[in-house]
């Protein structure tokens, strides 16, 4: 495994995501705030063949894994094409996709004929009304539409990603534990977590120790469900249920130990730390002509700055970051 990809505490960063829009057709309020973000002009964004590039250089160093996320990485008008030339890259075992699923339903047979292996989907409510205060935007029909879709072509398990923030959508924990019964869902509830304009404070975040107890009232056999350690999700299962739930509990118990993640930014910066100010500008090298050789050293570097862990959440808080949107959903390091 490259050396260029592994860190000074042996993590080695074998999973890669990249963001390729920082554009969305939602504007969920823990993502973004309300008046938007100020958008990176397009010249300033990578090229599809300076994905390609850099996804090549990644993949020959030992990826084996890329998610494509966003903004909604749906809407890149060139998402089949990445995708097709991604599966033809030897040594990349995953192609995945995190969306907001309001387009799915119309774009998943492409994207599966592309060769898209896995498909996370952001569902933060079950009441169209919710939905549309959290996504400040209609579309809960689409999305319900598209995770149907999603499980009858076939994928296994369709992983539904729902933030729970006190005040609004916590009172839903147990309606969305009852999508897993019948479904090969894996629905998993994400601890709320603070980026630039989300507005985040610790009253609004529901831990995974509350979720937990909740859910355990109802269902005291819940079932622990053993995973990869570098699962972002700890993994549980209501026996008798065809689908499993999980929880992202990166503020409340983080697990930066194991992480295997790195990031692109649409706008070219490899992010080493989800919650990480520390970038470098893979956009800039590639354009002035870096060899693959030079490009390899400065990932190495920022690789090597990487944290043992992040700064906590009090600090996160306070730290100055990216909104959620500009990073590329969800990849934390540290
Ligand atoms: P899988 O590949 O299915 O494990 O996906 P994932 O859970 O890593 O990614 P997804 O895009 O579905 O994101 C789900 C949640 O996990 C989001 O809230 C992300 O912010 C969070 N997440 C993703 N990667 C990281 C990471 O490296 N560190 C931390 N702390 N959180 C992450
Ligand atoms: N806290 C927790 N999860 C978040 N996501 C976006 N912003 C936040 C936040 N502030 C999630 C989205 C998406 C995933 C990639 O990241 O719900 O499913
Ligand atoms: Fe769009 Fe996803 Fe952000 Fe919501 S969380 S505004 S769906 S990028």
């Amino acid at each position: 495994f490259s050396s260029f990809l592994t860190d000074s505490f042996g993590r080695r960063h074998n999973y890669l995501r990249i963001s390729l829009t920082e554009r969305c057709n939602l504007r969920c309020q823990y993502c973004m705030p309300e008046e938007g973000v100020k958008l990176t002009p397009r010249s300033q964004l990578l090229t599809t063949e300076e994905v390609l590039t850099l996804a090549r250089l990644f993949v020959l160093e030992g990826v084996n894994k890329i998610r494509l996320t966003g903004g909604e990485p749906l809407i890149r008008k060139d998402i089949l094409h990445i995708i097709a030339e991604l599966r033809k890259l030897e040594g990349l075992k995953t192609i995945a996709v995190t969306t907001n699923g309001t387009t799915l339903t119309r774009q998943l047979p492409g994207l599966q004929k592309a060769g898209l292996d896995l498909l996370n989907i952001s569902m933060d409510s079950l009441v169209p009304a919710k939905f549309e205060f959290i996504t400040r935007r209609k579309g809960f029909h689409k999305v319900m539409e598209g995770i149907e879709k999603a499980i009858e072509m076939g994928y296994n398990p369709v992983k539904v990603n729902c933030v729970v923030m006190r005040g609004l959508n916590e009172d839903e924990l147990l309606d969305f534990v009852h999508l897993t019964e019948k479904k090969p869902l894996d629905v998993r509830f994400i601890e709320y977590m603070p980026f630039d304009g989300n507005r985040w404070n610790f009253k609004k975040m529901v831990s995974y120790q509350e979720m937990l107890d909740c859910i355990k009232q109802k269902w005291p056999n819940l079932e622990q469900v053993p995973g990869d350690e570098t699962n972002t999700a700890k993994a549980f299962r209501v026996p008798g249920f065809q689908g499993q739930l999980g929880f992202i509990t990166s503020m409340s118990e983080h697990f930066c130990g194991t992480c295997n993640r790195l990031r692109i930014t649409a706008d070219g910066n490899l992010k080493v730390c989800l919650f990480g100010n520390s970038e470098v500008s893979l956009r800039d090298r590639l354009r002035s002509g870096a060899s693959e050789e030079e490009l390899l050293h400065v990932i190495g570097a920022a690789v090597g700055r990487k944290k043992k862990q992040h700064a906590g959440m009090l600090n996160l808080s306070q730290m100055k970051n990216r909104p959620m949107i500009l990073i590329g959903k969800g990849n934390w390091l540290l």
